[in-house]
């Protein structure tokens, strides 16, 4: 049984000036994520649902060892991410809308350079590009410069490439941006094939709609806060998320 827990995290952004002029902001410092806790176990998607701005990237940033939390900390399987953060790394796989790839490169040549990164042993690599190219169906253009497929192949290439190593933790922060409906059909498809392998999965996103169909739990995350964390049955209770969460929200604003 694996476990991701997020506890107590805080992380704060000094506002420069040009970005304080040019949105009209008085305070010189945004808490983008301001206590933040959570526990996500293998087997199951955990969603981070909320508004543009509510702190998931951030969120999920600090989770992949990315940015250092100001305080807080997160644990992996009970061990601190602090104590062997190349080890930790090394567990997670983290995708994020904007994650570069090499435009003049082809998904062949970036998955092996991946994979040498990685250190994934060569015929291990080999078999590992075979089946995940094939679940995203990246074979028809696996020699395709990058700069020429559409959106949609290149998030399937930007998620195969994040899973090279066998992860046990997926941290996706809006991993169907942007994707019509088949390449996000077979984002949501592969999330849940990576579930029943026991892997544990966190994905952020504004779509309730994902939420519903793949997450067994999620949080609500406002203005940096977790409102609401519970079961999607509990959350929904035969209603549409979206209607509930509207209702947890209303409330909230209340307070
Ligand atoms: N590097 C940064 N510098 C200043 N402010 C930031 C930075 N990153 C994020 N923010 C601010 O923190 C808040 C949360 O951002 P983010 O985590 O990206 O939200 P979300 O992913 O939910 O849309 C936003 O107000 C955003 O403008
Ligand atoms: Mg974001």
């Amino acid at each position: 049984m694996h476990t991701l827990e997020a506890r107590n995290l805080v992380k704060t952004f000094t506002i420069s000036e040009r970005q304080r002029r040019a949105q009209d902001l008085s305070e010189r410092k945004k808490i983008a994520v301001n206590d933040i806790s959570f526990t996500a176990h293998s087997g199951e998607v955990f969603g981070l649902l909320g508004p543009n701005g509510a702190g998931k990237t951030t969120t999920m940033r600090m989770l992949a060892t990315l940015i250092r939390p100001d305080s807080g900390e997160v644990f992996y399987d009970g061990v601190n991410i602090k104590e062997n953060p190349l080890k930790a790394k090394a567990s997670f796989a983290f995708l994020t809308t904007d994650l570069q790839l090499d435009k003049k490169s082809n998904a062949n040549d970036m998955f092996d350079y991946f994979a040498g990164l990685y250190h994934v042993p060569k015929d291990k690599a080999e078999q590992r590009k075979k089946e995940l190219f094939e679940t995203f169906g990246i074979e028809s253009f696996a020699d395709t410069k990058i700069s020429k497929l559409s959106q949609g192949m290149r998030q399937k290439v930007s998620i195969a490439i994040s899973v090279i190593h066998d992860p046990d933790f997926l941290i996706f922060d809006e991993p169907t941006n942007g994707l019509d409906i088949i390449a996000s059909r077979d984002v949501r498809d592969f999330i849940l094939k990576m579930k029943q392998e026991g892997k544990c999965i966190i994905l952020s996103t504004h779509l309730f709609d994902l939420v519903e169909k793949i997450c067994d739990r999620a949080a609500m995350i406002v203005n940096g806060k977790i409102v609401v964390n519970d079961t999607l049955q509990n959350l929904t209770n035969g209603r549409s998320l979206e209607d509930s969460f509207y209702d947890i929200y209303t409330e909230y604003s209340k307070k």
